[in-house]
């Protein structure tokens, strides 16, 4: 602090009342600091106490619904499903040994939207796809070249449909096991 800015020609007394006066300004600043700092914190430690972790996003079956504008029925995919998909995945998708993989409980179908969904079953996934499971072909439409965007919408709602069930009879079966 120089001297320049405290009056050299004011008296000794009011030259040490305007260091004090500069003195306490220095000291409401620093506490305005600190209590800001201190707030954010306490702001930071909520948000962040308060805030879940992020969830994947599932989806819920389009029923009744609609898939890139076309109307989807989970009824015409069960049958659909029993002609051209059960002899991989099993009668209801659960799945059958070393042929089609769990539809029911498959993390793939939970975590991919309806039309990205249809497009995987117009192409399905061949054998030496770096995400293969069984390194097993899943051939494209099921194998069955005449299946359009109409049935295999409603293959997808289906398959929504299988998912809930089983989510649903998870919980049932977990509920019981655990009552006394
Ligand atoms: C010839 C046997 C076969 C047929 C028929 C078949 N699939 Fe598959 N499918 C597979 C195999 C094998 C896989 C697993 C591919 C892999 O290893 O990643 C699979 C995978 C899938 C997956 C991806 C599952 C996941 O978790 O990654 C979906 C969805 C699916 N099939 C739906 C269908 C539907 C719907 C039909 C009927 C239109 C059908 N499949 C017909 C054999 C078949």
């Amino acid at each position: 602090m120089d001297q320049s800015t405290a009056n050299p020609s004011a008296p000794p007394d009011d030259r040490e009342a305007i260091a004090r006066k500069k003195l306490q300004r220095l000291g409401a600043v620093i506490g305005a600091v600190t209590l800001l700092f201190a707030v954010g914190v306490v702001v930071a430690i909520f948000v962040m106490a308060t805030t879940d972790p992020p969830t994947p996003q599932t989806y819920a079956p389009p029923v009744p619904g609609s898939i890139n504008g076309i109307d989807v029925d989970p009824a015409a995919g069960r049958q659909l499903f029993a002609q051209n998909c059960a002899s991989c995945h099993g009668k209801f998708g659960e799945g059958m040994i070393a042929r089609g993989v769990n539809l029911r409980e498959s993390a793939f179908v939970q975590l991919t939207s309806d039309s990205k969904l249809l497009k995987f079953l117009h192409v399905g996934r061949k054998a030496n796809d770096p995400n293969s499971i069984l390194k097993i072909e899943m051939p494209a439409k099921g194998a069955n070249p005449l299946l359009g965007d109409q049935e295999l919408g409603d293959l997808v709602a289906y398959m929504r449909q299988i998912q809930i069930d089983a989510r649903r009879t998870t919980t049932a079966s977990t509920t019981a096991s655990t009552a006394p």
